[in-house]
């Protein structure tokens, strides 16, 4: 394993699980020390263990503002500097439209978009003085319509433009902002769906490849190369690793 990441920081959230857990114990093999923030408090212990003394822990539900910008200052306190910001952390929900309450609706929006927006901007003060990376995890669901999945696809679109528009606001500091948009990945998120009874099997067909489901360490492969010196030149960009779910 190389040692891109040696001396670099990261925060990651959704850390406890899937891509989050896959992308701290990945950055930690190159190098870099972890502020690993998850709401599941066991989970997260369990990659501390996984990833031994590099992993620092923090218990956090990012959707309550306060604590983003507390979890952001404590990161820097401990590590000294933050280089690298990763919003993993993610809820998916299948359901009809019309069965959606605001309570789901809320809890969906305040993991997927407000937690990456605050988060963001606690560290782009940090981010800037480290020349630093900001990686957020969309989905194809932020590129595509899906039935029965309205608010998630709306909550990975709204992802994607806050990716590209941070790179706009940034193209002149030493700041770099890239989004993956990953496909079927083999993670409790995808275990646990459940859809309504009553949907059209038809049109959810679409959402998955022929070419079957990543893991989770693909993803984490994946963010470790934005995430490097070696993605230099990749700025506002929304990369898929769908297995061609977006091709057409
Ligand atoms: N698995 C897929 O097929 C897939 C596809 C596209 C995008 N994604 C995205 O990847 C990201 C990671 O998901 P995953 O597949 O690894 O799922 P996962 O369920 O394995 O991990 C998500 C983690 O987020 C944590 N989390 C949830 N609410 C939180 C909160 N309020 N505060 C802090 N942590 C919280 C969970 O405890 C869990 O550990 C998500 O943003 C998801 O939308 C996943």
């Amino acid at each position: 394993m190389s040692e891109r990441f040696e001396g670099r920081t990261a925060l990651i959230t959704g850390a406890g699980s899937g891509i989050g857990r896959a992308t701290t114990l990945r950055l930690v093999e190159e190098g870099a020390t972890v502020f690993a923030l998850d709401i599941d408090e066991a989970r997260l212990k369990e990659t501390a263990e996984l990833g031994g003394e590099q992993v620092v822990v923090r218990p956090t539900d990012v959707t309550v503002v306060a604590e983003c910008k507390t979890a952001v200052a404590e990161a820097v306190e401990r590590l000294g500097k933050l280089d690298i910001l990763g919003n993993v952390a993610g809820i998916a929900a299948n359901a009809h439209l019309t069965d959606v309450t605001e309570a789901d609706y809320r809890r969906m929006f305040g993991v997927n978009v407000d937690a990456y927006f605050f988060l963001a901007q606690a560290a782009i003060p940090h981010l800037l003085e480290a020349n630093g990376v900001i990686v957020n995890i969309a989905s194809n669901a932020g590129l595509m319509g899906q039935a029965f999945s309205v608010v998630y696809t709306m909550t990975k679109g709204a992802v994607v433009q806050l990716t590209r528009s941070l790179a706009m606001e940034y193209m002149k500091r030493p700041l770099r902002v890239v989004a993956i948009a990953p496909g079927g990945t083999d993670t409790a998120l995808v275990r646990n769906f459940s859809m309504p009874d009553d949907v059209d099997w038809d049109l959810i067909g679409r959402y998955t490849s022929p070419r079957g489901f990543a893991k989770p360490e693909d993803i984490a492969a994946l963010f470790c190369f934005l995430a490097s010196d070696e993605a230099k030149n990749i700025h506002g960009a929304i990369v898929s690793s769908d297995n061609g779910l977006t091709a057409g």
